[in-house]
């Protein structure tokens, strides 16, 4: 039996880490910290266990295996080495860190104390993108050429524990990205999963175009990204991130292959179509994505747990992620210089 410690405690850890856990019969949840150590408590009153003063503490209980990372970004890499080095194995959720030097640091930590290190890329674990890569694999659309992926809601105002415009996801200090490292970080790595490439070269912009702190000035960071990719095989295509579509969520990905269109989460009945150049269509009714007013069971802490166990490597692994924040952070780069920038992959 796996004990786990639960580093924030806020909405992500609440509907989905800390369900997730107690659903699983290899592990149980014994340790909260939160910066607000009201919500720590509120944790051990509804599930048991001990709320901790400092993350510190928490680390120093030499009876917790494996801890979730679930605090605002600008923490992630700071939380994450130091779990690992204190014997832990860590569950970072997304965006992996604020710099790709402490992503790259995050995964040789890992190595060197020989810890698991997951990142929490849930996208790549929902029945139509594992179903869509298998077909993908099988050739189903022929050689993707391009591909159109786009991941936008109304913004994270609504979702946080802390609700309105003050939530940390809008301060630059503690977010350092907005809508890129929010959304962008789901659909650059959900792309380079599907077409099993990894991404080259970017040409982005990244905007705020709406969002605005209490005072009613623009918000520090992105709301809006839009980025063109270059992968592998030359394939090209775009993605885009939004926190200012006021309407339903959009979490669709369209690929555009020599034999015919895929369409994954494009239409609400069917999760998968396929629409062949010979005229054959072929759809899928799989279970639909999470929202964030629609929570269903993400699979990735099933598969924190499981990499534990069985000593296994998963496409959550730090370093399969590194490549995708590699693509974020050029993007960034290209956005502030005006400028293509090519992007140096293992
Ligand atoms: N995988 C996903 O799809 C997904 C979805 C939502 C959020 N997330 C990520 O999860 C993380 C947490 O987001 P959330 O949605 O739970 O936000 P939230 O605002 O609901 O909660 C954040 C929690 O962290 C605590 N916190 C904030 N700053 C802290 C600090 N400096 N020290 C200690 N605790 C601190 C807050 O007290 C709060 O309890 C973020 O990195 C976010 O990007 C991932």
């Amino acid at each position: 039996m796996l004990n786990i410690g639960i580093v924030g405690c806020g909405k992500i850890a609440q509907v989905r880490h800390i369900p997730e856990y107690m659903d699983n019969k290899n592990c149980k949840v014994v340790g909260f910290y939160d910066r607000t150590f009201s919500r720590a408590e509120e944790m051990v009153q509804k599930y048991g266990g001990i709320a901790y003063r400092s993350y510190e503490e928490l680390l120093d209980n030499k009876d917790i295996d494996a801890v979730s990372v679930c605090v605002a970004n600008h923490l992630h890499a700071e939380i994450t080495i130091a779990a690992l080095r204190s014997g832990k194995h860590v569950l970072c959720e997304k965006p992996m860190a604020t710099t790709i030097e402490d992503c790259e640091l995050m995964v040789k930590v890992a190595e060197e104390t020989g810890k698991k290190l997951l990142i929490g890329h849930n996208q790549l674990l929902t029945p139509a993108h594992k179903k869509a890569k298998e077909l993908i694999d099988n050739d189903i659309i022929g050689d993707i050429l391009t591909f159109k992926t786009t991941f936008g809601h109304s913004g994270p105002e609504t979702w946080s524990i802390n609700p309105g415009a003050n939530t940390w996801f809008f301060d630059k200090d503690a977010a350092v990205m907005g809508v890129m490292g929010d959304l962008g970080v789901h659909k650059t790595d959900l792309i380079r999963f599907l077409t099993g490439e990894t991404i080259v070269e970017t040409t982005a912009r990244l905007v705020t175009l709406d969002k605005k702190d209490p005072e009613g000035r623009l918000v520090g960071v992105d709301d809006n990204a839009f980025c063109i990719y270059k992968l592998g095989n030359n394939i090209m295509g775009t993605m885009t991130a939004s926190w200012t579509y006021y309407g339903p969520e959009d979490n669709s990905t369209i690929l555009y292959g020599t034999k015919g269109i895929m369409r994954i989460y494009d239409d609400p009945d069917y999760s998968i179509k396929i629409l062949l150049h010979n005229g054959e269509k072929i759809y899928y009714e799989i279970e639909s994505i999470q929202t964030n007013v629609k929570q269903s069971k993400s699979g990735v802490i099933d598969l924190f747990i499981e990499s534990i166990i069985e000593d296994k490597e998963t496409e959550l692994s730090g370093k399969n992620i590194l490549g995708s924040m590699r693509a974020i952070f050029a993007s960034i780069e290209s956005s502030n210089k005006g400028k293509t920038v090519a992007i140096k992959q293992d």
